[in-house]
C-alpha cells in the first residue's frame, strides 16, 4: 500500500504481530531483574509493527504509549514474547494493544508480565500525517473494544491538550 492506499477497512487480526529476544545481563538492573525501558521499547516497536501492517507505511511515528502496566518481573535469560493488535483507528492514527510474556528456558510456561497500549501515526514519506484503513467492526465484541477504545482515546487527547499548556 503506497500514499495512494486501500482504504478498505480491515480486520484488526490482519495487523497482529509479534517479536521476541532473549534477555541479556546488559538489559538487566542490579537485582537481575530487566529494565521497565528495555521493554517499553519492545512494546514500542511490537506496537508500531502492527500500525505498519494496518497502515501499510511507508512509516509509523509513536503518539503516545500509556497505560502500561508492569505485572511481573522478567529476569536475565528468559524468552520475552510481545504480541500486538490494532484496536482503534481515527483518521490517521492508530491505537495497538500489547501485550508482553515471559518464560524461563529451562522450564518453557509462558506468564504474562506486561500489558499497555501505543497510538501511532501513519505517515507519507514526506513525514506528513496519512489517512489510514478504518478498522473493520462486525462483532459486538468488536463493538464493545470500539466503544472502549474511543474513551482511551479522548482522555489521551484531553491530557495531551492539558500537558500541552
Ligand atoms: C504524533 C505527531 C505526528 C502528531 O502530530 P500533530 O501535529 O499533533 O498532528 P495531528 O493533530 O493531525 O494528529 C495526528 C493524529 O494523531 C493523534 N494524536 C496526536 N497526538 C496524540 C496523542 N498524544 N495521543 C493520542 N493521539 C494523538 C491525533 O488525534 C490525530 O489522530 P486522527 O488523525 O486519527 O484524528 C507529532 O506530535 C509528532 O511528530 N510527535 C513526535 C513523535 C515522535 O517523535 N515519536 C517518538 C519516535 S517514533
Amino acid at each position: 500500500m503506497d500514499d495512494s492506499s486501500d482504504l478498505r477497512p480491515r480486520l484488526a487480526s490482519a495487523s497482529r504481530s509479534t517479536l521476541a529476544i532473549i534477555t541479556d545481563p546488559s538489559q538487566a538492573n542490579p537485582f537481575g531483574s530487566i529494565h521497565g525501558g528495555v521493554i517499553l521499547r519492545l512494546a514500542d516497536e511490537c506496537g508500531a509493527l502492527a500500525a505498519f501492517r494496518h497502515s501499510g507505511g511507508p512509516m509509523v511515528t509513536t503518539a503516545a504509549i500509556d497505560g502500561f502496566s508492569f505485572i511481573e518481573p522478567v529476569h536475565v535469560g528468559e524468552r520475552v514474547e510481545l504480541i500486538s493488535e490494532i484496536t482503534y483507528v481515527g483518521r490517521t492514527s492508530m491505537e495497538a494493544r500489547i501485550d508482553v510474556y515471559a518464560e524461563s528456558m529451562s522450564h518453557p510456561n509462558p506468564r504474562k508480565v506486561g500489558s499497555g497500549y501505543g497510538v501511532y501515526v501513519a505517515l507519507t514519506a514526506l513525514g506528513k500525517p496519512k489517512t489510514v484503513a478504518p478498522l473493520l467492526s462486525e462483532t459486538q465484541d468488536d463493538a464493545r473494544r470500539d466503544e472502549a477504545a474511543r474513551a482511551r482515546q479522548a482522555a489521551r487527547l484531553a491530557r495531551r491538550d492539558a500537558e500541552r499548556q
